[in-house]
């Protein structure tokens, strides 16, 4: 806290409240409005958070207007140059970069975990064969909090540390199994040996009746991706996520309702509902009047993949991702992808259009990634499910600073300001 330099002012009675500035490492300050209410009686009232910090927090930064985006101070883009999601995954949980022994420990830490309990298989066949991936997530990791009474104390770093490995490693298990759920193929055992994002991929779709090699290519893109993924400060999801921990839930719970939360095509689901505007538009003789659409207010479509809370100049990830999407399509020998075509040239007349330069609407990392995925052969309601898998390293080390730290366990409560009916007596039903 540093001095006040900020003040409200109720007009009415004239009485006045200094508002300590709180600081962080980098960007600006936030007012403390926590005693506003009891000082002046009034809330202060920010739907959809544009101005408001919820937390601290030392994991991530970004610099909408530079279009930065930082994991424990490094920029994104050398990450994803020179690193693993492995590493990062580490990096977003424990603060640094590790040496080799503990990045090899740590490794080893997620390959042991991968596999998930033959009973939680057949809550599966539950679901009904065409049930949304994103709704078998939920569903399936809220109930691993069911299982793992052994590690339920949030107070205790071991258990913490043992919840953390549980969850990243056996979400890419969960999710390839939401998938064969869909081919009605049987689900296949995680294979130890191989990376993280090639044991997703084999388990996506290797069949017992053949071999499968992963692609490398393949498995390097979409390491890329869950990399450009794994966090992004305190967005719909990530808040959700705390928002149910600070009540002291089970913290697989927790991710759960982050599960949920990104799954509408505001946030997670762009990706997902990129390509079905693609297919819908289809030739690009009719990008401009699909534009006519977007910028008429009435018509309720917006450009999806473009714009952003943040990034106000351009999102620093889709510039990675569009590079990678050039090299995965060429390697599939898919360069000429009529749907790629088509995405660049939407990209490049938007761009030039007066509606998304004043707004400052500029492609989000979700204008290419399902462009990647679908090169990948991955069906398109799977998008969303493979950010889910990413993202699970966020949540869960923004599950982590916040339990760990008491000061952070105050339990989300905010207020509102209430537009029903006016406090009236009951009437009796013949009455009415
Ligand atoms: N297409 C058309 N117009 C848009 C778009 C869009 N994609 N995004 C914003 N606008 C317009 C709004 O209509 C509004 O116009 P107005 O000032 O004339 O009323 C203005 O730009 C500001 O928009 P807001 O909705 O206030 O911006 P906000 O910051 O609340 O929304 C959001 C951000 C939700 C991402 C929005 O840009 C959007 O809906 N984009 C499409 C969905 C998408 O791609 N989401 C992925 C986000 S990235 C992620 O979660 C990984």
């Amino acid at each position: 806290m540093s001095n006040a330099t900020y003040s409200l002012v109720n007009d009415a009675t004239g009485e006045k409240i200094s508002l300590p500035l709180v600081r962080g490492a980098m960007g600006p300050p936030g007012a403390d409005v926590g005693k506003v209410y009891s000082k002046l009686g009034i809330f202060t009232y920010d739907p959809g958070f544009t101005s408001t910090c919820s937390c601290d927090s030392s994991i991530t930064y970004i610099d909408g207007d530079q279009g930065i985006l930082l994991y424990r101070g490094y920029p994104v883009d050398q990450l994803a140059q020179n690193s693993t999601f492995v590493e990062v995954a580490y990096l977003i949980l424990h603060g640094e970069l590790p040496s080799k022994a503990e990045l090899a420990e740590f490794d080893h830490n997620i390959r042991l975990h991968t596999m998930i309990n033959e009973s939680l298989k057949r809550f599966y066949d539950g679901f009904r064969y065409d049930a949304h991936p994103m709704a078998m997530l939920t569903g399936i990791v809220g109930s691993l909090s069911a299982f793992y009474h052994d590690t339920a104390n949030n107070k205790d770093a071991r258990h913490r540390e043992i919840f953390a490995h549980r969850m990243i490693a056996k979400i890419p298990t969960i999710t390839a199994a939401a998938y064969k759920k869909y081919f009605g193929q049987p689900f296949m055992y995680p294979q130890n040996d191989l990376d993280y994002c090639s044991n997703l991929l084999y388990m996506m779709f290797a069949v017992p009746s053949e071999p499968y090699r992963v692609d490398p290519v393949a498995a390097k893109a979409l390491d890329i991706l869950f990399i450009l993924h794994a966090d992004h400060e305190q967005n719909a999801s990530t808040s959700t996520v705390r928002l149910a921990a600070s009540t002291g839930c089970n913290p697989y719970a927790a991710i759960a309702a982050g599960i949920a939360a990104l799954w509408g095509p505001a946030h997670g689901g762009a990706n997902e509902a990129v390509l079905r505007m693609l297919d819908s538009i289809d030739s690009k003789n009719n990008i401009q009047a699909f534009l006519t659409k977007v910028k008429d207010k009435t018509s309720g479509v917006r450009l999806m993949g473009f714009g952003h809370r943040v990034y106000k100049n351009f999102d620093p990830r889709a510039k990675i991702i569009r590079e990678q999407c050039h090299k995965v399509l060429k390697h599939l020998g898919k360069e000429n992808d009529p749907q790629m075509e088509l995405a660049l040239e939407l990209e490049r007349i938007a761009l030039a259009d007066d509606y998304f330069v004043e707004r400052k609407l500029y492609p989000n990392v979700d204008f290419y990634s399902g462009i990647i995925y679908k090169a990948l052969g991955i069906p398109v309601n799977m998008f969303t499910p493979m950010f889910a898998v990413a993202r699970t390293v966020g949540w869960v080390a923004h599950w982590m600073e916040m339990v760990s730290d008491p000061a952070g366990l105050k339990i989300g409560r905010p207020r509102q300001v209430y537009t029903g009916a006016a406090m009236r007596d009951y009437v009796a039903l013949d009455q009415r």
